[in-house]
């Protein structure tokens, strides 16, 4: 057998960051995203009967050729492997072998991880046969590790339940890909990357003194985008946005330790940004763990904005998207 997977990347308007359960992976709090059109991991799964074949194969961004997937990268898809097969009370060993391509640059703060455990999801239930609906598929994407692979199964905009239990935190989604015409606009200033994961760093969130007053006032930052979200208010939604991404690097700068991903591109870039706003072309920024900025505007406003970036010389590229589906079989 042999099948192929798509699964986007997403941008969380409302981070993720702190875990009220760490080997369930359960959130601190509720996140929303969007799922990134042209953001994606595409993995082709053969289905081998020999269970000791357990190999992946991985093609670097803008090469041709596929690499060796590492030890330790190995070592998670295994891991899940097993956590899925748990989870679907599946008793029989299969073998596979994934070769997956990412359609921008991995672990640059653009969710690979996302992209690709949301992906593996769907390749396991697939590879075992078993048919979840989206809400089972996005638990499972959940326990992979990568928490927020969850927000990548679900279409469009997605929610992300904070839960004491595993069952009740998933991902849905609320609203269609059409239901706006808001892009991200990843303007990639690094393709490095980054040292610290996530998984560490999600371990660290309750280390800074900010943590507490965050939990608090994040009901009130969900509910603020929520509902300029719903208003298809774009000022409010963009204002609220900057201030959450502000709000959520203020716990990585100060946790113990604490975790930089800032730099002076990234400065530039948001000065730039807001310059821009000043000047009447309107656009806000999030920024996730690591370098890049992630800017949000209006379909209409798009391609002035790519014009202006591309002849920025620390923009390196720039990455348009669209809302888009989630993980699906190709
Ligand atoms: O899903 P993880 O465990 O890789 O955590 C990543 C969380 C952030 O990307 C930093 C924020 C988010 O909500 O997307």
């Amino acid at each position: 057998m042999e099948f192929s997977i798509k699964s986007p990347a997403n941008i969380a308007f409302v981070k993720y960051w702190g875990q009220q359960d760490s080997s369930l992976i359960l959130p601190s709090n509720d996140s929303f995203s969007m799922n990134l059109s042209n953001c994606f991991t595409e993995l082709k799964i053969e289905v081998v009967e020999d269970p000791s074949v357990k190999e992946m194969v991985i093609k670097e961004y803008k090469t041709e050729q596929y690499k060796a997937a590492t030890e330790a990268e190995m070592e998670k898809v295994v891991a899940f492997y097993t956590v899925a097969k748990k989870y679907l009370g599946v008793t029989r060993d299969k073998g596979f072998r994934v070769r997956s391509s990412n359609s921008f640059p991995k672990k640059a703060g653009i969710a690979s991880s996302a992209s690709f455990f949301s992906a593996m999801a769907l390749a396991f239930i697939t590879l075992f046969e078993k048919d979840l609906n989206k809400k089972r598929l996005s638990v499972l994407a959940r326990l992979s590790g990568s928490g927020s692979a969850c927000r990548s199964i679900p279409d469009g905009f997605v929610w992300w339940h904070s839960a004491a239990t595993s069952e009740k935190s998933y991902a849905e989604s609320i609203a269609q890909v059409d239901y706006w015409d808001i892009r991200d606009i990843v303007l990639v200033l690094s393709f490095d990357e980054k040292k610290v994961s996530s998984v560490d760093g999600h371990h660290g969130a309750q280390t800074s003194n900010y943590f507490d007053s965050r939990q608090q006032t994040i009901p009130f930052t969900l509910q603020r985008i929520k509902k300029a979200f719903n208003d298809k208010d774009f000022r409010q939604f963009g204002e609220a946005i900057e201030q959450e991404a502000i709000n959520f690097h203020s716990i990585l700068m100060t946790q113990v330790p604490p975790l930089f991903f800032w730099s002076e591109k990234t400065i530039s870039c948001i000065q730039e940004i807001v310059k821009l706003r000043n000047a009447g072309l309107e656009g806000y920024f999030t920024i996730d763990a690591g370098e890049n900025i992630h800017l949000l505007c209006e379909g209409k406003n798009e391609d002035r904005f790519v014009e202006y970036f591309k002849k920025q010389d620390f923009v390196k590229e720039v990455i348009t998207n669209t809302a888009a589906q989630g993980a699906q079989i190709l």
